[in-house]
């Protein structure tokens, strides 16, 4: 352990910065402008915002304590205009309260591990490197991926293994971890990834990359209740987010995406009566998407940068529900608006519904 300070600048490039900072732009320049950094990481993407909108305060938040430290150090020169926060993202209300802010008005999760967690081999995150099963990205609380893999029902493992995943061979690979933990813990990332590979048949083993990657996938998904935080996490983010205020969101996983899809899709929609030709006052959507689905990186992006290879970007912005639609505006259709405003009709597809 121990990062030091510094040492990593440069070598980590934000995923889509310059698509970011186009889209959140026009938030950044409100007057007052807060931005809620709410996978702080290593501040690459705060330090953007901060150095290009000398205005606007950073309020970043970071469940990993080693991460925080990093950016503190990053980003001490831009002084009380970077409030840097201990939190889990789905706290951001007690965040806000505790900085005396009512709202923000631009706001990015970039989600997943950062390039500390992956390169610090004793985090346990990597597959590639021997290191002890620990894959917690607050390293101060919670359980452990060895108390997971050694003391979780055979059964639980196959569910987390499927279901987070998306791992055909779960109930193999479950065999196995029982037959070794029979023997002894299973305590380091080699001789998990090894059970792992030892179970799978030697024909899927010669597709699809290194057949540890699920598994730990899995692990590290279940390890810090990433799907239930981010489920908690983005109604809180859309409730708090000021009108004209935008959030852009980058996940890497289908299961993330789809959680945030939905989350943002719902108050892209009227709430009102699906029969009225007009909407009724304050039930007309509360967002407005700024993408069309998701929008997935540049080839460009992804020769520069291989971390941005499997990201799914969305954008929204916030909408004044009382300037929206009263009773003399037309409810928009879903089929003439790009954005998916307006409520769904039967035999209409949902919004992105059906992409990769
Ligand atoms: C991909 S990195 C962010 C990189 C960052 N955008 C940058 O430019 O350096 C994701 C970060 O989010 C943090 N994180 C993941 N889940 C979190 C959660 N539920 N609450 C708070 N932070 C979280 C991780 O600890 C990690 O540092």
């Amino acid at each position: 352990m121990g990062v030091v300070m510094g040492e990593l600048r440069g070598t980590h490039v934000p995923v889509l910065l310059e698509r970011c900072l186009e889209l959140l732009a026009p938030a950044l320049r409100l007057p007052g402008a807060v931005h809620v950094d709410f996978t702080l990481g290593l501040g690459g993407h705060a330090e953007a915002v901060l150095e290009r909108f000398p205005e606007v305060l950073l309020v970043g938040l970071d469940r990993d304590t080693e991460a925080l430290a990093h950016s503190r150090h990053r980003l001490a020169r831009f002084g009380e205009r970077a409030r840097l926060v201990h939190a889990v993202y789905d706290e951001l209300p007690r965040v806000l309260d505790e900085l005396d802010l009512a709202s923000y008005h631009s706001g990015l999760f970039d989600l997943g591990v950062s390039s500390l967690q992956l390169d610090e081999a004793d985090r346990g995150f990597a597959y590639a490197q021997d290191a002890p099963l620990d894959m917690r990205m607050d390293q101060t609380s919670g359980i452990t991926a060895e108390q997971v893999v050694n003391e979780y029902e055979p059964g639980a493992l196959v569910r987390i293994l499927r279901t987070y995943g998306e791992e055909k061979f779960a109930p193999r690979i479950v065999s196995s971890i029982v037959r070794e933990r029979q023997k002894g813990r299973i305590t380091s990332t080699a001789r998990l990834a090894e059970l792992v590979k030892e179970s799978i048949p030697a024909a899927a083993r010669r597709t699809g990359g290194n057949p540890a990657k699920r598994t730990f996938q899995a692990l590290r998904i279940e390890v810090n209740g990433e799907l239930a935080t981010l489920e908690a996490a983005m109604p809180a983010a859309l409730d708090a987010l000021a009108v004209k205020g935008r959030l852009v969101v980058m996940s890497y996983q289908s299961l993330e995406d789809r959680i945030v899809k939905r989350a943002l899709t719902a108050r892209t929609r009227s709430t009102g009566p699906v029969d009225l030709p007009v909407e009724l006052p304050g039930t007309g959507p509360t967002l407005r998407l700024l993408t069309r689905g998701s929008e997935p990186p540049s080839e460009q992006e992804v020769a520069d940068n291989p971390r941005a290879a499997s990201v799914k970007l969305r954008a929204v912005e916030r909408l004044d529900r009382h300037e929206t639609p009263g009773a003399a505006r037309e409810r928009p259709r879903l089929s003439t608006t790009h954005g998916g405003q307006g409520r769904l009709r039967p035999g209409e597809r949902e919004e992105g519904e059906g992409e990769a």
